[in-house]
């Protein structure tokens, strides 16, 4: 979930033309699944098509139904499986992503990234599904509640675990969560008792547009304070709000003047260079792309953030409406009581510099990262520029030695990794980062702060022993 933080759409829509190709490439060498068994009623295949389709998608999405025409989509026993397993999507926007109806590659997070049917149902996410894919239709069920938060449970493991036709993915007990998503309402929220409330005012975004913009609060700390606590609430049509501090080494000269409101664009649509220049000092600290945040660090576990410390708020509302929509945003930081603090968070960045990457090719970087001390990992998020295709980091040492740990297939919404309890990597255990650039350019690139150079980092927040 973090920022568009260096963009350019026009290269993005190109690339994304160039995309398309070498993705239906990957489809056909790729292996498909070859489980030609009879279904079992029981089988986790099984209890999704009798608990979960045939009472809530199976009447729209029949043949010869207009709603089974215009999806292209039949969820009828006979033919369920191979219309979503390995097959393409009717939505363009969807196949242009290079998105399977449901993907057989598994592997946790690869396989339900990849899955258009997992982004179709997944209600509890429907802020980025509406905000970012504007052209992927709507929330299934189509105008009836969404799944329970227990089918959904169900349904994500199984295509976590390969979307197999036969056999036992998913526990039956995740049924039994009946709960379901509802949009939460927004309110203030109540001051923290020991910390400090940063708010954005209602602040309006214009008919059909788009309002990104940053806004210095100095924290005018006179002691280093503990982060422990963020929350966030957010008026709805945030795309997303981020929390950042700026690095050490910025010029003083770039550090924005304070409660100023930087927008990201000029009225013209282009980007405001000197609103650009200053993204590249930021450390993120906490961030969402939903209405309501609430991110705990364990007990004992704080972020030092030292006196005076700055910090730079973004922004980012989306309005599709014909009418100006207002936005406004609440974030709470909640300080721990310093003697209670243990062990200090810190802010990592697994960073690989050299990067040279030829024109007109298709290039895959490999770096290793070890620790050299008992490290506590309780965040990942991704961070690199257009190019990126796909960002992996894999485990290196121990018993989980060359698992597959994050991945992001969006440069500009990586999704942020929280580990609870937290991943320990030993002393000279450590990440394996492998990173996927299409440099559909005429030129060469190279690492650089610019949204035309690359990068490829690993952020995360870890505490030591
Ligand atoms: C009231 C009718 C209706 C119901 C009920 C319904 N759908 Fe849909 N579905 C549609 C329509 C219409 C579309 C095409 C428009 C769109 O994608 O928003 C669609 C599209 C889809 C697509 C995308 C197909 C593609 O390849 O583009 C998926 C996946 C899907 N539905 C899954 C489901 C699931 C799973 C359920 C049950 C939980 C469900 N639908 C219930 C009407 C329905």
């Amino acid at each position: 979930m973090l920022p568009p933080a260096y963009p350019a759409r026009v290269g993005r829509a190109i690339r994304r033309c160039l995309l398309i190709g070498s993705i239906f490439v990957g489809c056909s060498d790729g292996p498909g699944p070859v489980q030609t068994a009879k279904p079992d009623a029981h089988s986790t295949w099984g209890i999704i098509q009798t608990k979960i389709f045939a009472g809530q998608c199976v009447s729209c999405h029949t043949a010869g139904a207009s709603f089974g025409r215009q999806s292209g989509l039949v969820l009828t026993p006979d033919v369920a499986y191979e219309q979503l397993v390995g097959a393409a999507p009717t939505n363009a926007a969807a196949r242009a992503d290079g998105l399977m109806r449901v993907s057989a590659i598994g592997q946790g997070m690869p396989g339900l990234l990849k899955s258009y049917l997992w982004e179709k149902i997944n209600a509890p996410d429907q802020e980025h599904f509406y905000g970012d894919h504007l052209y992927y239709g709507e929330i299934m069920p189509f105008g009836g509640e969404p799944l329970t938060n227990g089918e959904l449970a169900f349904i994500r493991a199984w295509i976590e675990a390969g979307a197999p036709e036969i056999g036992h993915v998913a526990d039956p007990a995740l049924l039994e969560d009946e709960s379901r998503y509802e949009v939460p309402e927004f309110k203030p929220l109540a001051e923290p008792e020991n910390g400090v409330q940063l708010h954005l005012p209602p602040f309006e975004i214009q008919p059909n547009s788009e309002r990104e913009f940053f806004v210095v609060h100095p924290l005018n700390n006179e002691d280093d304070v503990f982060l422990e606590r963020v929350q966030i609430s957010m008026k709805s049509g945030s795309h997303h709000f981020l929390l950042y501090t700026f690095q050490d080494d910025i010029p003083p000269e770039r550090l924005p003047a304070p409660y100023e409101y930087r927008e990201l664009h000029n009225g013209a649509g282009e980007y405001v260079l000197t609103t650009v220049l200053t993204q590249f000092y930021h450390l993120p600290i906490a961030g969402s792309q939903w209405p309501f945040f609430d991110f705990s660090l364990p007990p004992g576990v704080a972020m030092r953030l030292p006196k005076n410390t700055v910090l730079d708020l973004n922004s980012h509302y989306v309005n599709r409406t014909s009418q100006p929509a207002t936005g406004e945003v609440y974030t709470n930081l909640h300080f721990a009581d310093p003697s209670e603090v243990e062990h200090e968070a810190r802010l990592f960045s697994l960073n690989n510099f050299s990067i040279s990457l030829p024109a007109g090719e298709v290039t895959t970087l490999e770096k290793d990262f070890t620790f050299s001390e008992r490290t506590h990992v309780v965040q990942l998020v991704s961070h690199a520029h257009q190019l990126m295709v796909e960002f992996r980091a894999e485990m290196i040492g121990g018993v989980r030695d060359g698992e597959l740990i994050y991945v992001a297939y969006d440069w500009e919404h990586p999704p942020l990794l929280k580990f609870d309890p937290p991943l320990v990597l030993e002393r000279g255990e450590g990440f394996r980062l492998e990173t996927t650039y299409d440099n559909w350019t005429d030129q060469e690139v190279n690492f650089g702060l610019l949204s035309t150079d690359e990068m490829m980092i690993l952020f995360g927040f870890y505490y030591e022993e």
